[in-house]
């Protein structure tokens, strides 16, 4: 059984009321309850965390080193610049994939770039809450595709 820490950035608690023509109407609550029905389903263990906090996300990081086997993560807007996200996410070495609600190709152009990117195996961005499915069966794929039995 695969164990995933699943890590939500900031304002990511306001999903529900913050810009929903952006970011829909589905709240953080449901996103979660919707991961841990999809995790029950395919036969994961999948835990999730929100911060606010820069330092309290490094240290989520840190900690799922010690019984995940990778993270999902959405790093909000330090996504365009944590280097000490990037660094925890590469010093502990767990397979990650960043995901997004918003296609932030289509959006401000400092939104363009991710700090987070280079040391994940991959990137989902446009789907809504569906991003963080579609996250947990890309890093489910890959540690499939990179376990020998
Ligand atoms: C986001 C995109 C970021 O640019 C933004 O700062 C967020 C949410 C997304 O899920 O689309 O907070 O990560």
């Amino acid at each position: 059984m695969w164990h995933i820490q699943v890590i939500h950035g900031p304002n990511l608690n306001l999903l529900g009321q913050r810009e929903p023509e952006v970011y829909g109407r589905v709240t953080l609550a449901e996103i979660d309850a919707r991961l841990q029905a999809y995790a029950a389903k395919v036969g994961i263990e999948v835990q999730t965390f929100q911060s606010n906090s820069e330092g309290a996300i490094v240290d989520a990081v840190h900690r799922a080193a010690g019984w995940a086997d990778g993270l999902v993560i959405n790093p909000g807007a330090y996504t365009h610049y944590s280097y000490a996200i990037r660094d925890a996410i590469s010093a502990v070495g767990l397979p990650t994939v960043e995901v997004h609600l918003s296609n932030v190709y289509a959006r401000e152009p400092f939104r363009h770039t991710s700090v987070i990117a280079p040391v994940c195996v991959g990137q989902i961005a446009g789907f809504g809450p569906q991003s963080y499915r579609l996250g947990l069966d890309g890093l489910i794929a890959w540690l499939e595709s990179h376990t020998s039995f």
